[in-house]
């Protein structure tokens, strides 16, 4: 058992701080938000996350979890102290630092010991050393640490199973035994451990996401040539997929990646490329691309509805950014309501989980109880996320209800002969004009 402080209750802090609780370490969490720590010492979980409220509340009732706003408590007897605190986007797109600066300065002036600090926070190359430096500028007196690098792979809606079954675990220091020590952490995990330097860890990182996000501003631009050839991208991803050297993941056609890490990171990377006299080419088309995904639904319901958008009435179905989490960060969903209501539509959402938070953001957006509910009167719907429960929707009813039968499906959802059967006029990323004509 050891003793570990986690600094940031976001999807990361709360994931990791969990999990190594339930591999029997003693965790403690902390926040700088009162807020959350009283909420989450009332076992209540301010996040939607599979099964994460769960053993939550199995490591407090254990003992080995538990939630303060002190670092003075949490750094009292660890060992290690994790930093997963947000890393928002700035202005130019680089990644805003300061809660890490923070976070940082309240170790150097808490620590009572020796401790590894360990970053999961996602941050730009060589902030392992500015992370170092700012510890030793900001100790009251010298004391002994070490910074080590460990990002996280872990996808929101599945963080615990990926964290509990990670491809590999990436270790960057400058000092191996460090690194080492924070490897005897993920043994248990019985995975590839792969230690490095600092930079090299931190880029492992912005690489892996931005070539995940190149993956899918790629089949994206095969997904509109296919729609301009009378290609289906669903079938070409099938038929690249089974080259080893290409791999099924990430090929899914549709409006583009979004979330609080892909959009973030690519364009932190572009920032970082930049500024070191680098032309990050293809990394810009990446982010153009993602950014024509969005629009294709735009532009595709102009066209099916005649041009004019103005008192349209248009159901979103689907509004995080992804299906088994209500995370709205960078939310291709929330852009379409937008740019719907600039053009003048009148714009309702359904979502299963998402839709409070979505009503803070855009306070013209309409709620519907159900895709039932969405489908009444409208002229037009537009399916924003793959949410498993709307796979099976009565889409006759659906048809009947709606005032013309227009569905514009962003994530594939729907079978595209099915629909034309049922006599929907069906739009869908990628399939090819033998598919998109309504006949
Ligand atoms: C991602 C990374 O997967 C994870 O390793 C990293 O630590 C954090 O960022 P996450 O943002 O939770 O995780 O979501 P992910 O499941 O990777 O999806 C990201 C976005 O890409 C979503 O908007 C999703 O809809 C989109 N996507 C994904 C596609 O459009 N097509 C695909 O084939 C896959």
């Amino acid at each position: 058992m050891k003793n570990i402080a986690v600094a940031g209750t976001g999807y990361v802090g709360l994931s990791t701080g969990t999990c190594f609780a339930d591999m029997g370490n003693k965790v403690t969490c902390i926040d700088i938000n009162e807020e959350k720590i009283d909420m989450l010492r009332q076992g209540k979980v301010p996040i939607f996350e599979p099964g994460l409220s769960e053993m939550i509340v199995r490591n407090v009732k254990a003992g080995r979890l538990h939630f303060t706003t002190s670092y003075v408590e949490a750094l009292a007897d660890a060992e290690y102290i994790f930093i997963c605190v947000g890393t928002p986007s700035g202005v130019d797109g680089e990644a805003d630092l300061q809660y890490v600066r923070m976070a940082a300065q309240s170790v150097a002036q808490n620590m009572t010991k020796p401790i590894i600090v360990v970053n999961k926070s996602t941050v730009p190359v060589g902030t392992g050393d500015w992370v170092a430096d700012i510890i030793k500028r900001s100790q009251p007196q010298p004391m002994a640490f070490d910074v080590v690098s460990c990002p996280e792979f872990t996808r929101e809606g599945s963080a615990l199973t990926d964290f509990m079954n990670p491809d590999r675990v990436v270790l960057g220091s400058k000092n191996p035994e460090a690194a080492e020590k924070v490897a005897q952490l993920h043994l248990a995990l019985r995975t590839r451990i792969i230690i490095t330097d600092l930079r090299t860890a931190e880029m492992i990182k912005y690489a892996s996401n931005a070539f995940l996000a190149t993956k899918i501003s790629f089949i994206n631009e095969i997904a509109a040539i296919c729609e301009k050839l009378g290609a289906d991208v669903q079938e070409v991803a099938v038929g690249m997929g089974y080259d080893k050297r290409i791999g099924p993941a990430f090929l899914n056609a549709g409006l583009g990646y979004g979330g609080s890490c892909f959009p973030k990171d690519v364009k932190a990377l572009e920032h970082m490329a930049l500024v070191h006299g680098s032309h990050p080419s293809l990394l810009r088309a990446v982010i153009d691309i993602n950014r024509d995904a969005r629009r294709w639904a735009l532009l595709t319901l102009r066209e099916l509805l005649g041009g004019r958008l103005t008192d349209r009435r248009i159901g979103v179905l689907g509004l995080a950014f992804k299906p088994n989490t209500d995370d709205l960060r960078e939310s291709p969903a929330l852009d379409i309501c937008r740019m719907l209501q600039n053009e003048g539509a009148l714009v309702t959402g359904y979502d299963p989980v998402a839709m409070a938070g979505a009503a803070r953001m855009n306070s013209d957006l309409h709620l519907a109880e159900d895709p039932y509910d969405l489908a009444e009167g409208a002229d037009a719907l537009v399916v924003c996320t793959e949410w498993n429960e709307f796979k099976q929707l009565d889409l006759a009813r659906i048809k009947n209800s709606m005032l013309q039968p227009v569905v514009v499906d962003g994530r594939n959802l729907y079978e595209p002969d099915k629909m034309h059967e049922l006599g929907f006029q069906y739009r869908a990323v990628g399939r090819g004009a033998k598919y998109t004509n309504g006949h």
